[in-house]
């Protein structure tokens, strides 16, 4: 664990009361190189600028004397319950920020109820994951959180095949296929112990030695070349559990995804990390919702959010619930499992604040009413 700078804390920092205040402190616990990769955008080092724009865009139009009484930010997604309708992203190696990586993950979500998405590229394996999952839920006497599996596809179907079977064996409830990353630039060098041990050793050079010219490295290798919209009905054919297809933009297909049997979507545009200049989701998240009309399947959204109250404003623009991407990595880094945990509390605590704020008494009543476009207002 040469690679961390400062082994984390065992307390809460007094110093962090909202949840962006772990990314300021994160920069001193995690090497210069590891804190690139991780806020690295595609190509410009300013691309997450047009994610935090989307969510500036809209200001609150907030309703008053409207009491709440038992109000709940609790939801539903896919016949699960959300205690709130956010989890955290599949984000690659963990193990880069904190010796316990996806465990520690595994241990502050479980224990507050929270939804996690495990990735293909963890650095611990998956079994392990679910293990400290299901056993931290148990001994808390709670009930368990969903738990989800995401899938880089391999180029050696067989592999594909043993991850799925592997997953579902484990108790991951739901496959999140991701087909935004294919071609993904990246500098980075993966530092000695960390690896993606899921995957047999063969796929695991690809993703991290296809040095082309000098230091540009590209990950995900050129191996999901040979995906198409017949692969969504592949995978949905090795098991019975909800497949979600993230990292669509185009309104065109999320319709079409719709329509291929996907059981929900991620928009996402992975963070700002692969298509230069690709849109914020928040800004297509209108469009989507008017191109598939009602009963639509649910639309789960990520990349900017930063806050209790962005996640509110993705809610009110029509999102089912937020996927929660850099900021885990800060606060694993700062405090362990615990730091994950307070971010979690944060985050939640500033959501209700919002939505009581606005007069909202549930998920359900967050929408565009709420919401003043300062675009439009110029
Ligand atoms: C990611 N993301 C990602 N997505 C995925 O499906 N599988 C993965 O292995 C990874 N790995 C990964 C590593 C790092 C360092 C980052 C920052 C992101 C994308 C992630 O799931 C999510 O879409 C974005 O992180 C959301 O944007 P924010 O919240 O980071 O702005």
């Amino acid at each position: 664990t040469k690679h961390i700078l400062q082994a984390a804390l065992s307390a809460i920092p007094t110093s962090i009361s909202r949840a962006v205040d772990y990314e300021i402190l994160a920069k001193d616990f995690i090497a210069d190189d590891i804190w690139a990769y991780i806020q690295e955008g595609a190509d410009k080092p300013s691309q997450d600028q047009i994610n935090r724009q989307a969510f500036e865009r809209w200001q609150w139009l907030p309703r008053r004397l409207k009491p709440i009484h038992q109000g709940s930010a609790e939801s539903h997604l896919l016949g699960q319950l959300h205690a709130y309708p956010m989890l955290l992203a599949p984000i690659a190696y963990h193990g880069l920020v904190h010796p316990q990586g996806e465990l520690a993950m595994a241990q502050a979500a479980a224990a507050l109820q929270t939804g996690l998405v495990v990735s293909s590229l963890a650095s611990r394996r998956l079994e392990d994951i679910a293990e400290t999952f299901y056993a931290t839920a148990a001994e808390m006497q709670i009930e368990a959180a969903p738990l989800w599996f995401q899938l880089y596809w391999q180029a050696d179907i067989e592999q594909n095949k043993q991850l799925i079977e592997r997953a579902v064996k484990a108790g991951y409830q739901a496959i999140v296929w991701t087909v935004d990353a294919q071609y993904k630039r990246s500098e980075f060098q993966l530092p000695e112990g960390v690896t993606a041990v899921n995957l047999v050793s063969d796929s695991q050079e690809k993703y991290t030695s296809h040095v082309l010219d000098k230091h540009i490295v590209f990950q995900s290798s050129l191996a999901q070349q040979e995906t198409d919209w017949a692969t969504l009905d592949w995978i949905k054919q090795q098991t019975s559990l909800p497949v979600i297809v993230k990292g669509l933009l185009a309104p065109i297909d999320v319709l079409t995804a719709q329509q291929k049997g996907a059981d929900a979507v991620v928009i996402s545009n992975h963070g700002s990390r692969v298509l230069v200049d690709a849109v914020s989701p928040l800004s297509v998240l209108p469009d989507i919702k008017k191109a598939l009309g009602n009963d639509a399947m649910p639309l789960i959204v990520d990349s900017g959010i930063r806050s209790g109250n962005d996640i509110a404003k993705a809610l009110a623009l029509g999102a089912d619930a937020v996927l929660l991407g850099r900021p885990q990595l800060y606060a694993l880094a700062v405090a362990g499992s615990l730091g994950v945990a307070h971010l979690i509390h944060l985050y939640r605590a500033e959501l209700e604040m919002t939505m009581a704020q606005l007069g909202c008494d549930s998920v359900a009543a967050l929408s565009p009413d709420y919401l003043w476009d300062v675009l439009r207002s110029r």
